[in-house]
């Protein structure tokens, strides 16, 4: 039976490669389809999890692997060996920064060669990491094609970016529109066959680097206009503007502007990440991506100019921060997630201490920070009491879970210094709240 009459009658078996953020939603959806999926991670831990029907995604219902393990549609292992098994591969493996902010590529690089060793007649391979333009056609294909297999005819290549929004109760794998481009139009239309199955809309591009180039922009949007909207707060600071009024006031325009807001910073996995792949791309063409570098400037400048809006409201309080007691609200890079990679509490955390500040935070998703976040940087979620709270100089709002109860938190603390408007149902103005 064909590739194509496997992924229409859905007896393709098919294979996720890093069952992450993204690779585990995926899988979801997929064995939700209909299909029989083999998940493979190098974690043992991942592994078991799912083989036990647990998720460790909070995205993905618990409840769901279950159902699909014991229906027997999901499987996982860390046998690599398996990827024989399987008609289709879907490699959703980290790419970081390496510590020179250049694109490593080395798991994407050592996921392929397991996929290379195993490459068999007919067999799908896409690649969904986030990447700068041309990896998939100058870096998968290649190490690909040493098999002796050639693509568009023995084996099919593509490249769909993920699209995932973790914590988005709206928009999730099965409703965001997925794009996809093949190194060849018979490889766009059978990675676009494949992903109709589980996903309503799919949208076909021209080739691999176009939707490599797709998924840059969109974050690389979402990076320059939040870096404008943090530039636009620290002039309102300077103007003596209320920076939330004015978005809101400008959101009620219904064309032609799209609300951004200021906060502590970037973080996650993708937007303080991605457009740099995209700049060293164009470095290698001796093109300067001058948004992106600014952006990235303005951004990752934000942490100092929290700890310095502190600075200056423990000051009109006749206090310093050295010595001050600091309680940092939330360590997870946006509400309502448990994933703290890059973010920007972290740095606030870190410069507050390095100050002198006695800082603690509170995160429920997070219980506990330590190791790979800069430098060995540890930390515990302390409980959240009146008390506690009582006690502390000042609470910096970094993360605006929907779990916090903003009024019990203010009318609690002698001085909070906001950084997502968190308390903007309270009022407009709060004699003991500071706003970036
Ligand atoms: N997290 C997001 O919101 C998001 C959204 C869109 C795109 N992306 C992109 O998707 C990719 C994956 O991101 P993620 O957040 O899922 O990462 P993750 O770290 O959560 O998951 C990656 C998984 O891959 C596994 N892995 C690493 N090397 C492997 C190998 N050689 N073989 C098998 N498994 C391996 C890891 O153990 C891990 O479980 C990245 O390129 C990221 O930029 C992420």
């Amino acid at each position: 039976m064909s590739l194509k009459d496997k992924i229409e009658n859905r007896s393709a078996l098919v294979g996720i490669l890093g069952l992450g953020y993204v690779g585990l939603p995926l899988a979801n959806e997929f064995a939700k389809a209909g299909f029989r999926v083999l998940g493979f991670d190098l974690s043992r831990g991942k592994v078991d999890s799912v083989n036990k029907g647990t998720s460790y995604i909070p995205d993905v219902p618990t409840a769901d692997v279950a159902a699909h393990v014991k229906a027997g549609r999901l499987e996982a292992t860390t046998d690599f060996g398996r990827l024989a098994e399987v008609d289709t591969v879907s490699i959703c493996v980290p790419t970081p920064l390496s510590k020179t902010k250049d694109p490593d590529m080395s798991y994407v690089e050592s996921a392929t060669q397991e996929v290379v060793k195993r490459l068999h007649k007919d067999m799908l391979v896409v690649l969904e990491s986030t990447t700068y333009p041309g990896t998939t056609e100058e870096l998968v294909l290649p190490m690909l094609e040493k098999s002796g297999l050639r693509c568009g005819t023995d084996f099919f290549l593509a490249f769909s970016p993920e699209r995932v929004d973790p914590g988005n109760p709206k928009y999730g794998v099965h409703n965001t529109p997925k794009v996809v481009g093949g190194t060849t139009p018979a490889c766009t239309d059978m990675a676009a066959a494949l992903y109709s199955k589980p996903i309503q809309h799919v949208h076909p591009v021209s080739s691999t680097a176009a939707a490599e180039m797709v998924k840059l922009l969109e974050n690389t949007f979402r990076s320059v206009n939040i870096g404008l909207v943090n530039e636009v707060a620290i002039m309102c600071r300077k103007l003596n503007l209320d920076v939330w009024e004015v978005i809101q006031a400008a959101s009620t325009k219904p064309f032609g502007f799209m609300p951004f807001y200021p906060g502590p910073g970037l973080g996650g996995h993708c937007i303080p990440i991605d457009p740099l792949y995209l700049s060293w791309k164009l470095r290698t063409l001796n093109y300067k991506a001058r948004f992106i570098d600014l952006a990235a400037e303005v951004n990752t400048a934000m942490p100092d100019y929290v700890v310095e809006t502190v600075a200056r409201a423990l000051n009109d309080r006749e206090r310093s921060v050295k010595g001050a007691k600091i309680l940092v609200m939330g360590m997870a890079y946006k509400r309502d997630i448990d994933d703290a990679r890059e973010s920007p509490a972290i740095d606030v955390y870190r410069l507050l201490e390095q100050r002198g500040a006695r800082v603690c935070y509170h995160d429920p998703f997070i219980p506990e920070i330590r190791g790979d976040h800069g430098e060995g940087f540890r930390a515990r979620s302390v409980e959240l009491t009146d008390a506690l709270v009582a006690t502390q100089d000042c609470v910096v709002i970094t993360t605006d879970h929907t779990c916090f109860d903003w009024a019990r938190l203010v009318g609690a603390a002698k001085l909070v210094v906001d950084t997502r408007y968190a308390t903007g149902k309270l009022g407009r103005t709060i004699p003991n709240v500071v706003r970036i």
